[in-house]
């Protein structure tokens, strides 16, 4: 069967960076930061994302690459063995996050009817969290909205990922940016943002501890899309000419910019209005509409955020879904269709469960978690990690010298860092991340 390839070189860079940039910057990076104790956190995840996170993204696209095939076929034609079991991991991995990816997809698109009605003109904290609680908990309204939300999800995987994501994103992402910018200068100039803008970017270092460390790890990798093969499956679309060392730069660098001007946007707003950092999921959801009701036309920026944001939450889950597509297509000789259809629905139902654990289901807990954190903390905290030692071990230890082929298009692309990135491969990213995964249980 004749296999998808992105349009374009520019179009594989912004499908990339869609996947990365997502729900995981805008949404999960600003509360981490609350829950991990500020500036501290920020300082080991840029550390951790410049460092291990770019070589791992460069890692799997190589592989990608040079197998053309989904994650557990690129394992098996590259080397076999047990080695496809890390691609296993992947479509694990990816069935956990998306369930709970598309409830919050649904939270951000119930956003936009919510603030468009003008229900949040109010600043008043205690109002918005009622509202927001009282929406997450209830049965039936995110329930819909998870269901729309998955039905986009599949819609896009189902046209054929290519020309939608690529389009969708070089027009969408960089709206994005600017509106972050732009919500960015006017929570940092609410009167009381220091204080926020302090814990942010000032540093205590005593704060740091495994548990801080384990989540910054878990983060970059969620963040950057790490771990469970998206990347591995995008790399499979690639043609040969592309720079894929100047694409993982790229995209690191796109995704952590995001983060950073998100948690530029969050932090100050929550001090200046009395919200505790340390709300957890509901953060965004709660600051930023008494944000944009301190703005001159401040509906209309909501809408439009909400709206951007939505779409940058569905270029990454379409990723999310390739990865199980790619799987039943390349090793189950399924067409796209069937399987679109049918993993999108099995994952709509693991989903349900999710959301319902927000209030009906609230009292069912796996290890002390409800559904939707057990989901969250063990795909990003444990199942991408180990995902990403064993790609670091696949491409040190195994492949290394046709790795290094793929990642300077055979020589005719090198580039000034290749030694090292072999030796954070080899060394450096499996050590640390079992460390840190180590030292966290
Ligand atoms: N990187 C996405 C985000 O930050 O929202 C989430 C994600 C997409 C994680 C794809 C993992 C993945 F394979």
């Amino acid at each position: 069967m004749q296999r998808g390839h992105w349009g374009s070189r520019l179009g594989f860079i912004l499908a990339a960076t869609g996947s990365a940039v997502g729900l995981g910057n805008v949404w999960k990076f600003p509360y981490t930061v609350g829950n991990n104790g500020g500036g501290a956190f920020l300082i080991v995840y840029l550390a951790i994302v410049l460092t291990i996170g770019v070589s791992v993204m460069l890692a799997e696209f190589s592989i990608g690459r040079a197998a053309e095939r989904s994650p557990v076929g690129a394992f098996s034609k590259l080397k076999g063995g047990y080695w496809p079991a890390a691609g296993f991991l992947g479509v694990i991995a990816s069935f956990a996050i998306l369930s709970f990816y598309s409830v919050v997809g649904g939270w951000t698109i119930a956003y936009i009817f919510k603030s468009a009605s003008g229900l949040f003109a109010t600043a008043d904290a205690e109002t918005l969290g009622g509202l927001f609680g009282g929406f997450i908990s209830s049965t039936a309204e995110p329930l819909v909205y998870h269901a729309v939300f998955m039905a986009l999800t599949m819609g896009v995987v189902l046209g054929g990922v290519h020309k939608g994501i690529e389009r969708t994103c070089t027009v969408l992402l960089p709206m994005l940016f600017i509106i972050l910018v732009i919500l960015a200068i006017r929570s940092v100039t609410l009167p009381g943002a220091m204080e926020g803008l302090a814990f942010y970017l000032v540093p205590d270092f005593s704060k740091i501890n495994a548990d801080v460390v384990g989540n910054a790890l878990g983060q970059a990798f969620f963040s950057l899309s790490l771990g469970m093969g998206a990347l591995i499956t995008y790399g499979s679309y690639l043609s040969h000419k592309e720079n894929l060392s100047r694409a993982a730069i790229w995209v690191t660098l796109a995704d952590m910019s995001v983060a950073v001007i998100s948690g530029l946007v969050i932090l100050p707003a929550v001090f200046a209005f009395g919200f505790d950092p340390t709300e957890g999921p509901g953060l965004v959801f709660i600051t930023l509409p008494a944000v944009f009701g301190q703005m001159p036309a401040g509906v209309v920026f909501a809408v439009l955020f909400f709206m951007l944001l939505t779409i940058a939450a569905l270029t990454s889950s379409v990723s999310l879904l390739e990865v199980v597509i790619a799987y039943l297509i390349d090793e189950r000789k399924m067409r796209r269709a069937p399987a679109a259809i049918g993993a999108g629905t099995l994952i709509f139902i693991v989903g349900i469960a999710c959301s319902l654990s927000m209030g009906v289901w609230s009292d069912f807990t796996i290890a002390g978690m409800n559904i939707f954190d057990f989901m969250d903390y063990s795909s990003s905290n444990v199942m991408l990690p180990v995902g990403g030692i064993a790609i670091s071990l696949f491409v040190g230890w195994v492949i290394l010298p046709r790795a290094t082929q793929e990642a300077t298009s055979q020589g005719t692309q090198p580039f000034v860092w290749v030694k090292g990135w072999q030796f954070i491969c080899r060394y450096v990213a499996p050590i640390a991340i079992a460390w840190i995964l180590i030292s966290g249980i």
